[in-house]
């Protein structure tokens, strides 16, 4: 492609540091489409003639042809999938080939590839997260009053229910497809026709190209079009984000299922066996989700780091953008499948969840708040004496409930016996009524608003 100014060709490992064509053959897709409206643009400005434009369309349809039947081929001596399309444009229609490249540059055409790749890749994640808000919220209306423990530090706190820990999950993932959705529309400008990196001489329309291809507007600055990956490190930073929120919930899945907790049950479908351990049901696609968020992090870091130190405007650094970002999205969009998956198959346990629920003196904060509501102790005063009296059901080996009325009051004599309706779980979670609360209806109300959101906007 560049044949004039060399007299031999590259040395054998040059070409092997230098192709990219075994991972960036898959933006030919968007090549082919970004190609498809620069000639049409080069015809309408009378840049190049009809006849030019005409050859050039249909070739590059044939290409594609070739590239969705799987019989073309990949040579890695082109280098990338721009000039490997271009080389076998030339090869199917002839010199007018070489009119395509016209005002353009691969470093625009890189740039816009790997957009409309992040874009529609942004899109499907999107829908995908939808999908899995969809799950939890319906498992979550299913559950919205049973019970489970609720933990600070993993220690039993206060009770909760089931679904409540779920709708915490489907706002995380919210916030999750709002940066989805924010690094969309930002990075929604085209970068072609920025061409090498000052623009270029000839009349283009940059306007007409940005909009056939679906974005707002052409980026305003030729140098920082072709030197920009923004648009790859925060869809890098979301899937991150994203990542770690599915990373702290598979957590949850690997250590509510396992013998000591037995909190949920996992179906066959997303455990496996052990070949030695006959007992074994392991959470495997749980752990994975867990460890694959190291990836998609060290993704976001590896393009950060390749990034920080480079001069405007292109550099070779940044073909490193691509098996990263590939391959993070990638793994997001299997991970959020695999949970979605798995969400489906999850069968808490009420019975277990209502005991580790009540134990651990969950219910202490509730003795609290009654001293405080009944008696019109301070809050600080109901404490120390709540305190004391799980110290003594403690030392007895005991739950608060089961502390006989007269221990109650020799603490504190004005307790009567309507202390214990706030010591069962059932009715500390139903006490929860404040805006955000577990309280089971609110729960409920929460849940039903989910579903009535989600409605249409899932995968
Ligand atoms: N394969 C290159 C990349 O991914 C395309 C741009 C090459 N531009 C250049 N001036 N060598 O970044």
């Amino acid at each position: 492609m560049w044949g004039g100014r060399f007299a031999s060709g590259p040395a054998e490992i040059m070409e092997e540091i230098n192709a990219s064509i075994g991972f960036d053959k898959r933006l030919a897709p968007q090549d082919i489409r970004g190609s498809l409206a620069h000639v049409a643009m080069l015809g309408k400005a009378g840049i190049l003639p009809a006849e030019d434009v005409a050859k050039i369309e249909a070739g590059l349809k044939a290409v594609q042809g070739e590239i969705e039947a799987g019989s073309f081929e990949f040579r890695r001596e082109l280098e990338d999938i721009h000039m490997s399309v271009e080389s076998r444009l030339r090869e199917i229609v002839g010199p007018s080939a070489g009119r395509l490249h016209t005002a353009r540059s691969r470093n625009d055409q890189v740039a816009t590839d790997m957009k409309l790749w992040v874009r529609d890749t942004l899109d499907a994640l999107d829908g995908q997260a939808a999908d899995l808000q969809l799950a939890m919220a319906e498992l979550a209306l299913k559950h919205a009053g049973t019970v489970m423990p609720g933990f600070t530090h993993l220690q039993s706190a206060q009770p909760v229910t089931f679904g409540h820990h779920l709708l915490a999950y489907v706002e995380m993932l919210n916030r999750d497809r709002g940066r989805f959705r924010d690094a969309r529309a930002r990075l929604n400008e085209c970068p072609l026709g920025a061409a090498a990196l000052a623009g270029t001489s000839f009349p283009i329309d940059r306007h007409a190209t940005a909009s056939s291809l679906g974005f707002d507007r052409p980026t305003a600055n030729s140098l920082d079009s072709v030197a920009d990956r923004d648009f790859a490190l925060e869809a890098l930073s979301a899937a991150a984000i994203a990542a770690v929120h599915l990373s702290r919930f598979a957590e949850e899945i690997v250590v509510w299922t396992s013998a000591q907790f037995g909190f949920v049950k996992l179906s066959d479908r997303f455990t496996t066996g052990s070949s030695i351990m006959p007992q074994k049901r392991n959470p495997d696609a749980a752990e994975l989700v867990r460890a694959k968020s190291g990836r998609i992090i060290g993704a976001l870091s590896g393009l950060l780091i390749v990034m920080k130190g480079l001069p405007l405007a292109y550099s070779k650094d940044m073909q490193e953008d691509k098996e990263g970002t590939f391959d993070a999205l990638q793994t997001l969009s299997l991970c959020l499948a695999a949970m979605a998956g798995m969400v489906r198959d999850l069968e808490p346990v009420p019975d277990v969840l209502k005991v580790a629920a009540g134990s651990g003196y969950a219910t202490a904060t509730d003795l609290a708040d009654w001293l405080v509501r009944e008696l019109g102790l301070p809050f600080r005063d109901a404490h120390h004496v709540t305190g004391r009296l799980v110290g003594e059901a403690s030392s007895r080996g005991i739950g608060l409930e089961a502390l006989p009325l007269a221990v109650m009051q020799a603490e504190e004599p004005r307790i009567t016996d309507a202390v214990f309706a706030v010591l069962g779980v059932e009715n500390s979670v139903k006490s929860r009524t404040s805006y955000g609360g577990t309280a089971p209806d609110n729960v409920r109300a929460q849940a039903e608003g989910w579903l009535k959101r989600l409605a249409g906007q899932t995968a």
